[in-house]
C-alpha cells in the first residue's frame, strides 16, 4: 500500500477531466446531500391529486430559504424554480406550474441544494392517489437499476462497468435506457466532467478513483428509449409517450467502495408511496 500523494487545495484533476477531491470534501458533500434528501423526504405528503406542481415547488423554495441554503437552479441557465417536476411520460425537466396532478400520475422531484458552497442532487418518484400496476413495475426497476450502478462503484471500476450494470438490468426487464441525459460529475460545482452514461459496455471509460464525487441518474421509459425536448426548451418526453421514471443519487468514491451523500434520513427514498 502506498500513501496517497498530497495535492494542493484545488486537488488534482486527472487525465479525463475529473476532479479527484480530498478526505475532508466529503463532509460538506454529506451535508448538502442530506439537506436536499430531507426536502424530499418532506415534500411527500403534499404530493396528491388535485395539488399543482408550482405549489410543490413554492414549498421545496421555501424549504431551501428555512435551512439557510441556496438552490442550485434558480438561475440556472434561465431556469427559474427550485425543482424540476416531471410527470407521467415527462423524462426530466419538467417545469413547475399550475397543472394539477391526477389519480395515478407518476412524478420525479429533482432537487439540487448548495450549502456551503457544495452541491447535493437528488430525485426520487412519487404517486399522485393510486398508484397503477405497471407504473409500480417502472418505478421498482428504474430505482433498482439506480442501486445496481451504485453497487458497482469502487475504485478500479470504470464509469462503462456502471453503465452496463444498469442498462443491463433494465433491457432485462423489457424497458429501456435513456440514452439522451446522463449523470454529471459535481462537487464545487453542480455540472462537471465525466458525463456519467447510463449504458455501456464493461472495461470501457474513464476509471472510478478515491475521491470522485459525481451522480448517477438513470431515466428509464417502459416503451421506447428516444426523447424530445419540447418548445420551452426544457421539458423532455418521451417521443412514443410511454411512462418513463428516474431516481438519481450524488456519490463519493471512497477507497474501498461508495459514499452516497443523498441518503434518505428517514429511509424514504423508495417507496415514497408506501
Ligand atoms: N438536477 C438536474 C440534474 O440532475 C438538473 C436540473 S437543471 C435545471 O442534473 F435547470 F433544469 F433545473
Ligand atoms: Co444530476
Ligand atoms: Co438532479
Amino acid at each position: 500500500m502506498i500513501e496517497r500523494t498530497p495535492v494542493d487545495d484545488k486537488g488534482q484533476i486527472t487525465r479525463d477531466g475529473i476532479r479527484i477531491y480530498q478526505d475532508a470534501d466529503f463532509a460538506g458533500m454529506r451535508t448538502a446531500g442530506a439537506l436536499a434528501a430531507r426536502i424530499l423526504d418532506e415534500i411527500a405528503e403534499h404530493v396528491f391529486p388535485g395539488q399543482t406542481t408550482g405549489e410543490l415547488d413554492r414549498l421545496i423554495e421555501a424549504k431551501v430559504t428555512e435551512a439557510g441554503a441556496t438552490s442550485a437552479t434558480i438561475g440556472y441557465k434561465g431556469y427559474e424554480h427550485a425543482s424540476c417536476i416531471s410527470i407521467n411520460h415527462v423524462v426530466c425537466h419538467g417545469i413547475p406550474g399550475d397543472k394539477k396532478l391526477k389519480d395515478g400520475d407518476i412524478l420525479n422531484i429533482d432537487v439540487t441544494v448548495i450549502v456551503d458552497g457544495w452541491y447535493g442532487d437528488t430525485s426520487r418518484m412519487y404517486v399522485a392517489g393510486k398508484l397503477p400496476r405497471k407504473a409500480e413495475r417502472l418505478i421498482e426497476i428504474t430505482h433498482d437499476a439506480l442501486m445496481k450502478g451504485i453497487e458497482v462503484v469502487k475504485p478500479g471500476k470504470t464509469f462503462g462497468d456502471i453503465g452496463y450494470a444498469i442498462q443491463s438490468f433494465v433491457e432485462a426487464n423489457r424497458m429501456s435506457v435513456v440514452r439522451d441525459f446522463c449523470g454529471h460529475g459535481l462537487g464545487r460545482v453542480f455540472h462537471a466532467p465525466p458525463n456519467v452514461l447510463h449504458y455501456g459496455r464493461p472495461g470501457s471509460g474513464p476509471r472510478l478513483e478515491e475521491g470522485m464525487f459525481f451522480t448517477i441518474e438513470p431515466m428509464v421509459n417502459l416503451g421506447r428509449p428516444e426523447t424530445k425536448v419540447l418548445a420551452d426548451d426544457w421539458t423532455a418526453v418521451t417521443r412514443d409517450k410511454s411512462l418513463s421514471a428516474q431516481f438519481e443519487h450524488s456519490v463519493g468514491v471512497t477507497a474501498t467502495g461508495v459514499d452516497i451523500f443523498t441518503l434518505s434520513p428517514s429511509g424514504r427514498f423508495h417507496p415514497t408511496y408506501g
